[in-house]
């Protein structure tokens, strides 16, 4: 690899410092570093974030109509290399607090009026970044719906989902993930082999 370190974004939803799925993407942060990248973890709890409004076709010409905390997160996705989106599973989905950010990114991909008449949806940039979701939850419940929904995110910024590592768990310790050291290895591998893959043909 040669120029500038690459970018990995770690998109925190889970609200608990220390948690679980925290402890994962920190690994991911770590093996991105390890391999010679840059990492930027964001807490979506601690971000001031007004919620979609949904505004429409065209309403600026930047990406929202609103300027809050978002600014720095889509300056941190448009600078990605890679993406890793963590959250708990809460009924069934993404946390609130991931997916406020996620539906303020509706405008990476925004609806365009095209001169002829009609709209179509016109990504700001091309699908080059390598994308990865972090979960936690009970082993008796299911993930499949916020995975999902987190891979149609990741295609929305410019990212290729390729790998889901789930925590699944029964008891209610906050980080008892450190348990579990085989998840935290892959979690690490993950960031690394993020960083150390080229860019996605745009
Ligand atoms: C509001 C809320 C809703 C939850 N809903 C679910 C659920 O639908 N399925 C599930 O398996 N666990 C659910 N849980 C439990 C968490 O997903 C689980 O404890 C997970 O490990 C939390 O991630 P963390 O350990 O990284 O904080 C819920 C927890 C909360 C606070």
């Amino acid at each position: 690899m040669s120029g500038p370190p690459r970018l990995l974004v770690a998109l925190n939803g889970s609200p608990v410092l220390g948690s679980s799925v925290d402890r994962m993407l920190r690994a991911v942060c770590e093996g991105a570093e390890e391999a010679g990248g840059r990492s930027v973890h964001l807490y979506c709890n601690a971000l001031e974030v007004i919620p979609c409004q949904a505004c429409g076709p065209e309403p600026t010409s930047g990406y929202c109509v609103f300027h809050d905390d978002m600014d720095r997160v889509y300056a941190a996705l448009e600078a990605a290399h890679a993406i890793a989106i963590g959250s708990p599973i809460y009924f069934d989905g993404v946390s609130a607090q991931l997916k406020r950010v996620m539906d303020r990114c509706n405008c990476v991909t925004p609806l365009v009026r095209l001169p002829a008449g009609g709209y179509e949806f016109r990504p700001r940039w091309s699908r080059t970044r390598h994308g990865l979701f972090v979960t936690a939850c009970s082993s008796r419940h299911r993930y499949d719906l916020a995975e999902r929904s987190v891979r149609g995110f990741l295609k929305w910024v410019g990212a290729r989902w390729e790998e889901t590592i789930a925590y699944l768990h029964e008891d209610n310790d906050p980080g008892s993930v450190l348990a579990r050291p085989e998840l935290l290895d892959r979690a690490r591998g993950a960031g690394r082999r993020l960083i150390q893959s080229a860019p996605l043909p745009a």
